[in-house]
C-alpha cells in the first residue's frame, strides 16, 4: 500500500522559530475496521500518536537522509489504536533538518519549521477502504517543546497551553523523493540509571552514569510553578573534578524545562544527546538513582563478541561496541556531542569491517550507501560527509574512498551480490574521478602520483597523526599525494574484485593498477625498496595494500620506526591497518606491544583515564591532566575502534578465506600469546554462530572452533592445517 503519494505536504499557516509543533486531525469511523495502516513522513522529526498512544516505539523519524534527494517515510499497522472516533496528532520538532552543516531551506519551507505528510488507510470488515490525507483539514497548534535544535537540546514549558489551532497551508513541496524506510528504525535500546551524585569543587550538582552514551534522559521534575530546572550534558569533569563543557564547541546540550507546580514526567522526544555527566540546576536531587539516561541507536542486531584474560582489552572491546551504539543513529556519525554529529565518509570508512562483526550493519549500510549514491556528483566525486551540502568539500583519499570500501566489506561480510550490483556504479564512478585526475595532472607520465590534489579539495592526511612535534597538528607527516596515490589503487584493487564478483569486465582497470603501482614505486619508493616517507603511515599503506617489490625492506623499515617510539604514531589513516601488518609481517609480539600499551598514546590509555568509549585523539586528556584543544575533542569518536577487526580476525584467528564472502569458508588461525591465559570471540553469521577460543593449558594451547552448518572450515595453527567439522572443535596442541 502507497497511499502517502495522494497525500499533501502540509505546514502550519503560521509558525513560531524553533517551537515543537502539532499536526491535528479528528475523524470518526462507522463500525468495524479490521485494518488500520499509517504511512508517514515529516519534514524535521516526527513523535506520532493515534488517540493519545504512540504508532510506534521507533524515535526521531523519518531519519536522516538528504532530503532534497530522498526521504523516507515510516509505515505502522495501526490497527490496535483506532477507535470510533479518533485524532491522531504528529508533534514535530526541527531534528536534522535544521543542522549547522546542513540547512535544508528552500522557497517552499523556511528554516526552523517543520511539515508533515500523511496517509491512515482504514480497511473495513467488507473490504472497503478509507483513507484520511493529510490536508488543509489538518489543524495545528505549539506544543510544549518551546525550543528545539539538534545540539542546543530542548525547552520545556509544562505552564504553556496551546491557544485555538490555526489552519494548516498546503505547501507544493515535491512527493518524488518519497521513499520507503531502507535503515534500521532508530530506537530505545537500554537504560542507566545515575550511578554517583558528585558536588563538584565549583559547587555544580552533577550526576555521572558510569557510561557515555547517546540518547536522552527520563525523569520526574519536581518544583514550583515556574521554577527552571536546567540539564546540561557532558562529557568529562576536568583534573579537579569540575564540569567540562568546552569540548562541546558552539553546541549546548541543553535540557531546560519550566514547571506547573506538579510531578510531570521528562522526555526529549525531538533531539539526542552525547554524554556520560548531567549538571542539575534548579531542582534537588537526593539520590542519583532519580534519573535515567535512554540509550538510543539505530535497531542493529548484536553480532559480535570477545572476551579474554586481560580486563583492560575487555575494557577497550567494550569501548569500540560503545563507539558503535553511539553513532549509529541512521547515520554513522562522527561523534554524537559537539556541533557536527555527521556521516563523516573517513570515520565509517576505516570503522565498517568491525562494525559489520559487531552489529548486523547490512540494513543500516544500505540505506547510507542509497545516500552515498544520491549525493555523489556526476564527476565522481563524494562529499567528506553525507548526508551533505554540495561543494562543503570532498573527495578526500581515505575519505571519499568509502565509495568503494563500504560496498566491498558489506559484501564480505554478508555475501550478499546484490548489495554489490546496486553499490558498483558509486565505485567505478569514484575510481574514474581519480583515474580522471590522475591522467589529466601528467598525461604525458602515465599516471600521477599526484592523482587528485587539485585545486579546490581538501585532503585530511592521517588525520590526528602523532608523527609531527606539534602533537595537536592535524595532518600527519604522511606525505598526502602517497596517501592519495595508495588509495587509488587500493580502490581500483577493490572495483576489480567487485568487477570479478558480478563477472563484469574489467581489464582496463587491470592495467590501470599495475600503472599505479609502477608509478608509486618510482615516486615513493627508493632504490632499496624503502619508503622516503619514513613515517609508519606509510609503510603500513604499502605493505597493506601490497605496493611494493619487495616486502621485506619495508617491514624493517616499519618494524624499526615502531621500536624506536615505543609506541603507535599513526592517525586515521594507518592505524586501521597497523597490527594486521604487523602480524602479516611475522611480528605479532610487537603487536601485542602495541596492544597492550597503557601509557600515552595507545589504544589503552584512555581505559586508565576512565574512557568508556573510543576517543578521537590519543591525546585528547592528557596525563598531566590537561585536555586537547577544545576545537575537535570528542570523547565518542569510533574511528581507532577499528582496531577491533584486528582481535576478531587476528587475535581470535576467525578469517575468511581469500576470494569467498558472508562466511562460508572459513580459515581459523589464532595469534596466540603467553600474555593471556585465553581469548574467544564469535560471531553471528547468516549460517549461523562461528566461534573460535584459544586457552593456555599445561603444554600448550586448547582451541575450540565452532563451525556452523553450510560452512567450510579449516584451522592452520602453526605449521599444521586441519580439516574441521560442522559443530564445535577441539584442538589440543
Ligand atoms: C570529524 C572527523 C572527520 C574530520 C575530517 C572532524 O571534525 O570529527 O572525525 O573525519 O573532521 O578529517
Amino acid at each position: 500500500m502507497t497511499n502517502i503519494f495522494n497525500a499533501s505536504w502540509i505546514k502550519p499557516s503560521r509558525q513560531k522559530k524553533d517551537v515543537g509543533v502539532d499536526f491535528i486531525k479528528s475523524f470518526s469511523l462507522k463500525p468495524f475496521p479490521v485494518k488500520a495502516v499509517l504511512e508517514i513522513s515529516a519534514l524535521g522529526v516526527y513523535d506520532c500518536k493515534i488517540n493519545g498512544r504512540p504508532v510506534t516505539e521507533s524515535v526521531l523519524n523519518p531519519g536522516w537522509t538528504d532530503y532534497n534527494k530522498r526521504i523516507q517515510y515510516q509505515t505502522f499497522d495501526v490497527t490496535d489504536l483506532i477507535a470510533a472516533e479518533n485524532t491522531i496528532t504528529v508533534g514535530t520538532g526541527l531534528g536534522w533538518r535544521f543542522h549547522r552543516w546542513y540547512d535544508l531551506s528552500s522557497k517552499i519551507t523556511a528554516p526552523h519549521t517543520t511539515a508533515v505528510i500523511a496517509a491512515l488507510t482504514v480497511t473495513y470488515e467488507n473490504g472497503e477502504e478509507v483513507t484520511v490525507y493529510t490536508d488543509e483539514s489538518w489543524v495545528s497548534a505549539e506544543n510544549q517543546v518551546r525550543y528545539n535544535h539538534m545540539y542546543n537540546g530542548e525547552t520545556i514549558d509544562f505552564n504553556f497551553r496551546p491557544g485555538k489551532p490555526v489552519p494548516v497551508t498546503v505547501i507544493p513541496y515535491t512527493k518524488d523523493t518519497l521513499i520507503p524506510q531502507e535503515g534500521e528504525l532508530i530506537t530505545e535500546q537500554e537504560a542507566f540509571r545515575g550511578k554517583e551524585l558528585i558536588i563538584t569543587p565549583e559547587g555544580d550538582t552533577v550526576i555521572d552514569f558510569g557510561q557515555e552514551i547517546t540518547g536522552y534522559l527520563s525523569f520526574y521534575v519536581k518544583g514550583k510553578k515556574g521554577d527552571r530546572i536546567t540539564v546540561t550534558h557532558f562529557e568529562k569533569l576536568t583534573k579537579e573534578g569540575n564540569v567540562y563543557t568546552e569540548n562541546l564547541r558552539s553546541a549546548k546540550q541543553k535540557l531546560t524545562v519550566i514547571s506547573d507546580g506538579k510531578s510531570r514526567f521528562v522526555k526529549p522526544v525531538y533531539t539526542f544527546y552525547g554524554f556520560r555527566y548531567i549538571k542539575i540546576e534548579g531542582m534537588e536531587i537526593s539520590s542519583p538513582d532519580e534519573i535515567l539516561a535512554i540509550v538510543v541507536h539505530s535497531d542493529m542486531k548484536r553480532t559480535g563478541h570477545f572476551s579474554c584474560s586481560d580486563p583492560m582489552i575487555n575494557q577497550l572491546f567494550r569501548n569500540i561496541i560503545w563507539g558503535q551504539k553511539g553513532n549509529f543513529l541512521d547515520v554513522p556519525t562522527d561523534c554524537p556531542q559537539r556541533d557536527e554529529r555527521l556521516g563523516w565518509t573517513g570515520d565509517a570508512q576505516v570503522f565498517c569491517k568491525v562494525a559489520s562483526y559487531n552489529f548486523n550493519v547490512e540494513k543500516f549500510f544500505k540505506k547510507w550507501m542509497g545516500d552515498l549514491r544520491a549525493m555523489q556528483k556526476p564527476s565522481g566525486y563524494v562529499p567528506s560527509f553525507v548526508p551533505a551540502r554540495f561543494d562543503e568539500g570532498g573527495g578526500s583519499s581515505a575519505w571519499a574512498d568509502i565509495a568503494t570500501v563500504l560496498p566491498w566489506q558489506m559484501y564480505l561480510t554478508y555475501g550478499n551480490r546484490e548489495l554489490l550490483a546496486e553499490n558498483y556504479q558509486l565505485m567505478k564512478k569514484w575510481v574514474d574521478f581519480m583515474r580522471k585526475w590522475a591522467l589529466k595532472k601528467k598525461p604525458d607520465e602515465g599516471i600521477s602520483t599526484n592523482p587528485y590534489l587539485y585545486e579546490g579539495h581538501w585532503h585530511f592526511g592521517d588525520w590526528l597523526a602523532l608523527d609531527l612535534p606539534d602533537k595537536e597538528a592535524v595532518g600527519g607527516a604522511t606525505e598526502k599525494d602517497l596517501i592519495g596515490c595508495a588509495f587509488f589503487y587500493y580502490s581500483t584493487s577493490l572495483l576489480i574484485k567487485a568487477s570479478e564478483v558480478l563477472g563484469i569486465e574489467c581489464q582496463y582497470y587491470k592495467n590501470l593498477l599495475k600503472n599505479i603501482k609502477k608509478a608509486f614505486i618510482a615516486r615513493f619508493i627508493d632504490e632499496n625498496g624503502r619508503m622516503y616517507c619514513n613515517t609508519q603511515t606509510a609503510c603500513v599503506l604499502a605493505l597493506h595494500f601490497g605496493i611494493y617489490n619487495d616486502k621485506k625492506p619495508l617491514a624493517e623499515q616499519l618494524t624499526a620506526l615502531v621500536r624506536e617510539s615505543g609506541h603507535l604514531t599513526t592517525g586515521f589513516v594507518g592505524t586501521p591497518y597497523l597490527l594486521h601488518v604487523l602480524s602479516d609481517i611475522g611480528e605479532n609480539e610487537l603487536a601485542y606491544d602495541l596492544l597492550l600499551r597503557d601509557e600515552f598514546p595507545s589504544w589503552c590509555y584512555p581505559i586508565t583515564q576512565g574512557a568508556t568509549t573510543m576517543w578521537e585523539r590519543w591525546n585528547g586528556y592528557k596525563p598531566d591532566g590537561t585536555f586537547a584543544t577544545p576545537d575537535m575533542n570528542s570523547f565518542n569518536h569510533y574511528a581507532y575502534g577499528a582496531v577491533g577487526d584486528w582481535i576478531y580476525e587476528k587475535m581470535c584467528g576467525i578469517r575468511q578465506k581469500e576470494g569467498t564472502a558472508g562466511f562460508t569458508e572459513l580459515i581459523f588461525s589464532p595469534i596466540v600469546s603467553d600474555r593471556f591465559t585465553f581469548a574467544e570471540a564469535s560471531i553471528d553469521t547468516a549460517n549461523g554462530r562461528v566461534s573460535s577460543r584459544w586457552e593456555k593449558t599445561e603444554n600448550g594451547y586448547l582451541y575450540t572452533f565452532t563451525v556452523p552448518e553450510n560452512t567450510r572450515a579449516v584451522a592452520v595453527l602453526g605449521d599444521k592445517t586441519f580439516t574441521l567439522n560442522i559443530g564445535i572443535n577441539k584442538i589440543e596442541l
